[in-house]
């Protein structure tokens, strides 16, 4: 970045991290224009948002080269998982997120088991299996509770605790069979139940440094009190109690420096961002996997917090460059809570007018949109599973919390729900750890 031009970015996606990642690329001096594409209702005002389909790579390629693009920003895992940033690279493109290669961190769980297996990091035991007679023969001599873990990328879905062999059973036929995931199913892993508090460590990296975000935590569960089906995630709190930010730099230690390592000694260059996802266990941290994108809504509660202009960050980690050592933070901690179609994480409708939205951001508190869309009159629709996320700062987690709560409270909408308790065990301080 060393011309004085503004530079012009676009974002690929349309979910409330891309929002929060335009919201926050839309505040610095350093930027003419944001694009989004194909983006959604709620980054119209910040960003010119443009019908591409995020797994339209040509499409992408074509318009990045057209309006001479200087930096695309990747919000999903799908294209980075597909070769987007080689694609990019080959036309002379500058984007952000790891190539093919780098990116089966994600794409493959067992690609990431060997990579822990391979670099030394902590991790559940686990065994691969193609077959289903062979899966139901491991099931029927262990013990429940059995974590049953599908290969390819499953929308967060891919992830079955069975409490029982016949539940394992069950699931194993369904995934094997091709049915429930098609080809992302062909492999499985069964893995051992780790017990414990789970943590999100996101990291930049070009490769060779790292900078480390604030930590987060997640609500993975659709109900409250952890019940329900795995979603993407209801909610997410940032800190987390769990850890100091010096513990922080002790688990990339761990968890992350050793899977960039691993990355150099098999010739990947792995630049963008590291998500290792985390349970903090008896016996100490342990990976439960790694995602190679910025946490959703994890980023709608880190986001709000960063200080620092997050454009030359960017542009570092996509050049390789990483020059700054450390990032400025807000201390005071955010909440953001998912407000999701009712059905969600299965079958849910679609098309709800969602009234109420003006009004509820303020200094503390912003909506970043995710499944919306403009219906025929102008109005603000449902349009996706997770719909909105509200996030606030606050004195501390309690009151970020409220506020975040408040402020839903204004937000008007029959298919529309959401937890009631997120940030409430982080409040507890996890007690029970
Ligand atoms: P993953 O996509 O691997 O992060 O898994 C999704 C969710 O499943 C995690 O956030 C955990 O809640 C749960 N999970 C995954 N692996 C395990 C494990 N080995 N033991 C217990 N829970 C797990
Ligand atoms: N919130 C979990 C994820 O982004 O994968």
């Amino acid at each position: 970045m060393q011309s004085k031009r503004k530079v012009k970015i676009l974002v690929v996606g349309s979910g409330g991290r891309e929002h929060a990642l335009v919201w926050k690329i839309r505040q610095s001096e350093l930027v003419e224009v944001v694009y989004a594409a194909p983006g959604n209702a709620g980054m119209h005002t910040i960003a010119e948002c443009v019908p591409i389909d995020v797994m339209d790579i040509e499409g992408l390629v074509k318009f990045a080269k057209d309006r001479s693009i200087d930096l695309t920003v990747v919000g999903p895992e799908a294209p980075l998982v597909a070769g987007i940033a080689d694609r990019f690279q080959q036309e002379g493109l500058l984007l952000f997120g790891p190539n093919k290669s780098g990116a089966q961190l994600e794409g493959s769980k067992v690609f990431s088991k060997n990579m822990m297996n391979a670099a030394g990091v902590p991790t559940a035991k686990h065994e691969v299996f193609t077959e289903v007679a062979q899966a139901k023969e491991y099931i029927i001599k262990s013990e429940p509770p059995f974590v049953i873990k599908v290969d390819g990328l499953a929308a967060g879905k891919g992830v079955i605790i069975a409490h029982s062999a016949a539940e394992g059973i069950e699931a194993i036929n369904g995934i094997l069979s091709g049915h429930s995931f098609g080809d992302a199913g062909k492999r499985i892993i069964i893995e051992e139940y780790l017990e414990g508090e789970e943590l999100s460590a996101i990291v930049f990296t070009d490769g060779e440094n790292v900078l480390p975000l604030v930590t987060s935590q997640d609500h993975k569960r659709a109900y409250d009190h952890d019940e329900g089906p795995n979603t993407g995630g209801m909610g997410a709190v940032s800190p987390s109690p769990l850890v100091s930010q010096d513990d922080v730099a002790v688990i990339v230690n761990k968890a992350i420096v050793p899977i960039i390592r691993e990355f150099k000694h098999r010739a990947i260059t792995f630049r963008g961002v590291i998500y290792a996802g985390l349970m903090i266990t008896k016996k100490g941290p342990m990976v439960l996997e790694y995602n190679v994108r910025f946490g959703d809504p994890e980023i709608q509660a880190i986001i709000p917090r960063l200080r620092s202009d997050i454009v030359p960050l960017l542009f570092e980690v996509a050049l390789g460059e990483i020059t700054m050592d450390s990032l400025s933070w807000d201390a005071r901690p955010c909440t953001a809570i998912v407000m999701a179609s009712k059905g969600y994480p299965n079958e849910y409708e679609k098309g709800a007018v969602i009234e109420g939205l003006e009004g509820v951001n303020t200094s503390e508190v912003t909506v970043f949109h995710a499944g919306t869309k403009f219906n025929q009159e102008g109005k603000v629709v449902t349009n996706g599973g997770r719909v909105l996320a509200v996030s606030a700062l606050g004195d501390n987690l309690k009151d970020a919390q409220q506020k975040a709560y408040q402020a839903i409270e204004k937000i008007k909408c029959d298919d529309l729900f959401f937890r009631t308790d997120i940030g409430e065990k982080a409040i507890r301080g996890c007690e029970h750890v």
